[in-house]
């Protein structure tokens, strides 16, 4: 852990920002609580994020369960899919994540993508040794690991069950009543704020690598064919690209407009241009800092199992990149898995303006089976034609005719298709939605807001740290001061701390030791506002209000605070 590192975690545990939790029965790396500043600072950063993507965009918001049965992670591919590569140290025991020894070894970006034995040969190549004990790993068989934490539902012969690793399951599961609220029209977006949870190998850096951890994500539910994104609102906000084929080549970050990412196709989905560009005046909101911030494309052989174009969010903390959101175009994957798995309606009926006519071919009854060019519903129609054939159903020594059902072909007997066609009117179709997800790791947020805000300064010859949150983030506004606890100051400066509280406000009263050192507790934690009650407020009714970046300090009468405050604070 580097020094700035260090100063963060340290800053973080001694102030109540988040520290390492059961460490009173030695902690389990990987689990962490949020203390009074950090849960105030985390539910802000949430609140931000939910006035910007739930409120603002109109979407809707749900809360799930965080245990899902087995069967919905079958579907999703995670129980497959969701794997990290391990290697064990043969000497000390030691678990390591195999893709990230051979990317600290090499100049490999994405270890991740490469197939086993290409990783087991780059640490023989490499001579990479333990780093918990400097022993040589070569030889040492790498295996993939299941991130997701198992257990069992009820008692008895039980259920197995999942902890969610990503709360968008959640979502997709509940798609068929969650279209009903959402009077099945598309495009409608449902968002989740909550925690998911991943059996890390190697937890690390404090919040970035954690085994459970909040995710707010929102899918956005729209018709391929139909629905665009609104780009005119966000095509003249700039982003910095940091494209694949920059990533393969010599580029480096190119900084455009969201409308030119589009027009040179540097961007391919526009759904996904579209929160770029959003979501950049949500990171600029919340304090990021945007010298220390890039989108990033995935590289080819580094996408999810689920998505066809993906960029992250990624933000510079000490002198590392670290990937804050995810932007997956997700297609109909997720949907078309469940409606396969849980054999039941993941579409929306969408209407056709005027009703069309359209032929279609006249099916014998019995083999409705074989899709919608038959007017059946696709299914299994291999075993359809072992039934008929079993049951003597059908001339199998007819000609066959081939019949194309999700992109298989079939001989079936021919006298059991009528040919016939007849002429139908559709009021409309059945659409499996695409989903476009921007999903965020609210930790990682709050990590790098954190990191993002740590300053020192020098302020009347003495050496001082501050966090310059932006206002609306910090976990308290105000801090109320008597300049001294003596002829009435101190019982003035509780009374105003409580009318401030009334306002809304959060307030913090405090009395004890220098005003300098209490302005510096309160710089420490971010609070922008300091006011002080001093003998000028008990005869003329001010008080100095002091602004934490410049030290600035203004007198203004009592009656105007809570209104200049709250001014301020939203700019
Ligand atoms: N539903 C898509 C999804 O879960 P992801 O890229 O695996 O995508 C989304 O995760 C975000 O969740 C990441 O960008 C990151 O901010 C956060 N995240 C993932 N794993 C994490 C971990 N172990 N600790 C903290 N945050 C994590």
């Amino acid at each position: 852990m580097s020094e700035a590192d260090t100063d963060l975690m340290e800053l973080a545990k001694r102030r109540g920002f988040f520290f390492q939790a059961s460490e009173a029965y030695g902690g389990v790396a990987g689990f962490y609580v949020y203390g009074p500043q950090g849960a105030t600072l985390k539910s802000n950063v949430e609140d931000a994020w939910r006035d910007r993507y739930v409120t603002r965009e109109g979407h809707m918001e749900i809360d799930a369960p965080t245990v899902m049965p087995e069967p919905v992670f079958e579907a999703s591919g995670h129980l497959d899919t969701f794997d990290d590569m391990i290697v064990e140290c043969p000497s000390c025991g030691e678990p390591h994540r195999a893709d990230h020894l051979v990317e600290g070894a090499t100049d490999i970006a994405d270890a991740e993508a490469l197939p086993i034995p290409d990783v087991e040969a780059l640490i023989a190549d490499h001579d990479i040794a333990c780093p918990a004990c400097g022993e040589p790993l070569a030889g040492v068989d790498v295996t993939d690991f299941n991130l997701m934490f198992e257990t069992a539902i009820g008692p008895g012969s039980s259920q197995a069950g999942y902890l969610r690793p990503e709360t968008a399951q959640g979502i997709f599961v509940e798609f068929s009543r969650l279209k009903e609220y959402a009077r099945n029209q598309l495009p409608f977006g449902v968002a989740q704020v909550g925690r998911a949870y991943r059996n890390e190998i190697s937890p690390r850096r404090g919040l970035i690598r954690v085994r459970e951890f909040t995710q707010a994500e929102l899918e956005h539910f729209v018709d391929p064919e139909a629905d665009e994104p609104p780009l005119e609102r966000v095509a003249d906000v700039e982003v910095p690209l940091y494209s694949a084929s920059a990533q393969d080549g010599d580029g480096g970050i190119e900084t455009m407009t969201v409308g030119e990412a589009v027009e040179r196709n540097v961007v391919t989905s526009d759904w996904v241009a579209f929160y770029l560009g959003l979501s950049k005046q949500f990171y600029e909101r919340i304090g990021v800092d945007m010298d220390r911030f890039r989108y990033r494309q995935h590289l080819p052989g580094e996408l999810a199992h689920y998505a066809s174009d993906c960029w992250d969010a990624e933000a510079e903390i000490d002198g590392n990149w670290i990937e804050i959101t995810g932007f997956a175009y997700r297609g109909d994957y997720d949907l078309s898995k469940h409606a396969k798995y849980a054999d039941a309606d993941f579409t929306v009926f969408q209407q056709y303006d005027d009703p069309v006519t359209v032929e279609r071919a006249v099916v014998d009854p019995d083999m409705s089976v074989l899709g919608p060019e038959f007017g059946g519903a696709a299914g299994d129609v291999a075993a359809e034609l072992d039934r008929m054939a079993a049951a003597g159903e059908g001339d199998f020594d007819a000609d066959p005719i081939p019949v194309t059902v999700d992109g298989e072909t079939y001989d079936v007997p021919g006298d059991a298709v009528d040919h016939r066609v007849e002429e139908v009117t559709e009021a409309g179709e059945h659409v499996t939605p695409h989903v476009v997800e921007p999903s965020f790791g609210v930790d990682r947020l709050v990590a790098t807001v954190l990191d993002h805000a740590l300053r020192t300064d020098e302020v009347d010859g003495e050496q001082r740290s501050y966090l310059a949150l932006p206002p609306e983030m910090a976990p308290t506004t105000v801090g109320v001061f008597p300049l001294m606890t003596k002829d009435g100051m101190d019982e003035r400066a509780k009374d105003l701390a409580s009318t401030l509280r009334q306002t809304g406000l959060s307030v913090v009263y405090d009395d004890s030791g220098a005003i300098g050192r209490r302005y510096r507790r309160q710089d420490e934690v971010g609070t922008p506002y300091g006011v002080t009650v001093d003998y000028e407020t008990l005869e003329e009714d001010t008080v100095t209000l002091r602004e934490r970046d410049s030290t600035d300090q203004v007198r203004l009468p009592v009656a105007d605070l809570a209104a200049a405050i709250a001014n301020l604070r939203t700019g």
